[in-house]
């Protein structure tokens, strides 16, 4: 997952390969509240790992069910039975409406001492009407903030399950969904009637709720969409084991990918046409819009097919969420592209109708938005322009509303035929469904070399260099590519094939250097699995990479191998020459240099922490002994690259160097 503050995604080029999506948000969580609330225990296979279902089963542990998870296998043992709990209990649901909604529900129909709160945006988002319709069936719940939104206080409830339970149906369906899974707690000995008030919106959500609610042993009478009857003596029951679907709202960034990109085609894994959720329709308004898709139990394949995609008009009820990738498609369109019937999406993690207008003109799209519609219209697409198009792509810096789903819907932007690179602020917001979305994107799209970033950073022995290379990286979401380290590993690789360091060796230590099975985990170096890192930073080590790194074969050897560290999203190359002859056309180069005073004594508080002991004048006449002979010798000598940046830190923090390298970055960037 990308916890960075922004991700910067170059402009992508082609896309081709497999992707496996995680498990449906909306089936995780219905599994796993019906799974507590049944008696016996039920083994969850592929459960989604994300934020709301996190929030879901803290929930759970909360009422005391047996909660055991072992990847994304989640054994939970039910409360059906078994003793409910009467202490007062406190329950936080973050922005987890898929949580909030039927835990609410549950809880008021069993009766407790429950107070349910989120974060600010979950008190913005209503509920007044399933605490209506909660209250009308004599539920105990009051608002503990503003009435008709969240947090709420929930006590004994007085049941009258006679007439029929009304409940609005056109504001959110998760309402109805929250009642159908609460109200078989209620309905041993007598039927009970839902009728719903209104047009009911996002009706195959609700067919997934049915369609869970039979497989735990509800067979709920649906009479349209009007009314619904939950039997007498209905009583949850186990399944023992289900599996999780992948999200279809998931799928549909990868069935656009798929429409947008050049390349052989994106297999999508984990859901099929024949899936229960209802926005695996989304494949049917993609292929309006040129898609080839074919599929089968359990897979999708997308290929690009008409381009520019095709303007369309669609009434995008029966996909509210999916439909949000539609809008990104409409870029690439050869009209403008009308979604209507899409009230659903300004209660949504945020108003989607605004962000998604908002975002979109970023980009340099016209945009117009009504009540419960939006119309945009495309941008250039190059040589496939079509004469409806209006405006230029711009580079922007998208603002993503802590809402995954603009975050992912926009990443799809990076396709533009201008090749401006697109920002995601906040990215980590995509771990409400999707926490790898960023890793698997980058795992099927390519990017053009030139297009993907590269910050050189090099300087003096005991500069800082490694640590400040490694915590730019890290605050950008980009490979750390540590150069000194492949020497470093040459070297040991070559005295433990029991070749010298000296030249006589140089094509020998060349081949080794060529395929050197060299692996970064984290701050573990491993060669050929084995852990190395102490081994090669050792002052012994630096010596003999020093050896090594003076034999052009083996320089030569290690090309290859440093090129293949410059992948998406971006890289940080931390060594002599990255900037001269590795990446000469890097857009960011930097020189580190300190005082040789200062360098002795970072070196000297470095080693003391190690527990040696060291001489700060040795260390310093060393330090200066080492300059000279590196910055005269005749291969790759140190010395900055002509456009490199110079930063001394002698006086500053390795915070304030960091702080200096992400400003002149930012200096170099097309977002405004
Ligand atoms: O950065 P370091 O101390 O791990 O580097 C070990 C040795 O390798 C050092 O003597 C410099 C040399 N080196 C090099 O010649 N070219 C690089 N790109 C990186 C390191």
């Amino acid at each position: 997952m990308f916890s960075t503050a922004f991700l910067d995604i170059p402009p992508l080029q082609e896309a081709s390969g497999s992707v496996t999506l995680p498990g449906s948000k909306s089936i995780s969580n219905r599994v796993l509240l019906l799974s507590a609330l049944c008696q016996g225990t039920t083994v969850v296979h592929d459960l989604l790992d994300s934020d709301d279902t996190q929030v879901m089963l803290a929930a759970l542990r909360q009422l005391g069910c047996g909660v055991e998870v072992a990847g994304t296998t989640v054994t939970i043992t039910g409360l059906g039975g078994r003793a409910w709990p009467t202490e007062a209990i406190e329950f936080f649901m973050g922005n987890a409406g898929t949580a909030m909604r039927p835990l609410t529900a549950a809880l008021a129909v069993q009766g407790g001492d429950f107070t349910l709160k989120g974060v600010p945006r979950m008190h913005e988002r209503p509920i007044g009407d399933l605490v209506d319709a909660l209250r009308e069936l004599g539920c105990a719940i009051d608002y503990l903030g503003n009435p008709g939104f969240p947090p709420l206080c929930i006590g004994q409830p007085a049941l009258q399950l006679d007439k029929p339970i009304p409940v609005r149906g056109d504001v959110s369906s998760q309402f109805l969904t929250a009642l159908l899974m609460a109200l078989p707690l209620a309905a041993a000995d007598r039927a009970i009637t839902i009728e719903v008030v209104g047009e009911l919106i996002s009706k195959p959500y609700i067919e997934i709720t049915l369609n869970l609610l039979a497989r735990y042993g509800i067979d709920v009478k649906r009479q349209g969409w009007e009314r619904f009857v939950i039997p007498a003596g209905s009583r949850y029951q186990s399944p023992g084991t289900i599996h999780v679907e992948a999200d279809a709202s998931s799928a549909s960034y990868f069935i656009a990918l798929g429409a947008i990109a050049q390349g052989d085609g994106i297999r999508v894994n984990g859901v099929g046409a024949d899936s229960i959720q209802g926005d695996i329709r989304f494949v049917e308004a993609a292929e309006r819009m040129g898609a080839r898709v074919t599929s089968g139990p359990n897979w999708l394949e997308i290929r690009r097919g008409a381009w520019p995609l095709k303007a369309i008009e669609l009434d995008c009820n029966h996909i509210p969420d999916a439909a949000m990738t539609l809008a990104v498609m409409a870029l690439y369109a050869d009209g403008p592209t009308l979604l209507r019937n899409i009230a659903s999406w300004r209660v949504k993690e945020t108003d989607r109708i605004v962000a998604m207008a908002a975002e979109c003109r970023k980009l340099g799209a016209t945009v117009e938005e009504g009540p419960d519609w939006l119309r945009v219209h495309p941008l250039p697409n190059g040589q496939f322009t079509h004469a409806l198009t209006k405006g230029q792509w711009q580079g922007a810096s998208i603002h993503t509303y802590d809402d995954h789903r603009v975050a992912m819907c926009f990443s799809l932007a990076a396709f533009n035929a201008a090749q401006v690179p697109v920002r995601i602020e906040d990215p980590k917001c995509v771990a409400k469904t999707f926490p790898d979305y960023f890793e698997a994107l980058f795992s099927v799209a390519t990017a053009n070399a030139r297009h993907i970033p590269v910050i050189c950073i090099d300087g003096p022995t005991a500069s800082g260099k490694g640590t400040l290379a490694s915590r730019v990286a890290a605050k950008l979401g980009y490979h750390y590519l540590d150069s000194g380290a492949l020497y470093r590993v040459t070297a040991h690789a070559a005295l433990q094939a029991g070749l010298t360091l000296e030249a006589s060796d140089e094509s020998h230590i060349a081949n080794l250097a060529r395929h050197l099975p060299v692996h970064f985990e984290g701050e573990q170096v491993l060669l050929n699995g084995m852990d190395v890192t102490d081994a090669i930073r050792s002052e012994q080590g630096g010596m003999n990479a020093s050896k090594v790194s003076v034999l052009p074969a083996v320089r030569e050897a290690l090309v290859q191998l440093q090129h293949s560290f410059q992948r998406l999203p971006g890289l940080l190359a931390d060594g002599r020459d990255m900037g001269t002859v590795i990446f000469p056309n890097a857009p960011l180069k930097v020189f580190l240099t300190a005082s040789a005073a200062q360098r002795a004594e970072r070196r000297h508080k470095q080693l003391i922490l190690k527990g040696f002991s060291a001489n700060i004048d040795a260390l310093r006449a060393d330090l200066e002994a080492r300059d000279a002979r590196d910055m005269s010798r005749s291969v790759a000598p140190l010395k900055p690259a002509q456009d490199a940046l110079q930063l001394d830190n002698s006086q500053l923090s390795i915070e304030a160097s960091v702080e200096q390298v992400m400003v002149w970055w930012q200096s170099r960037q097309v977002f405004g």
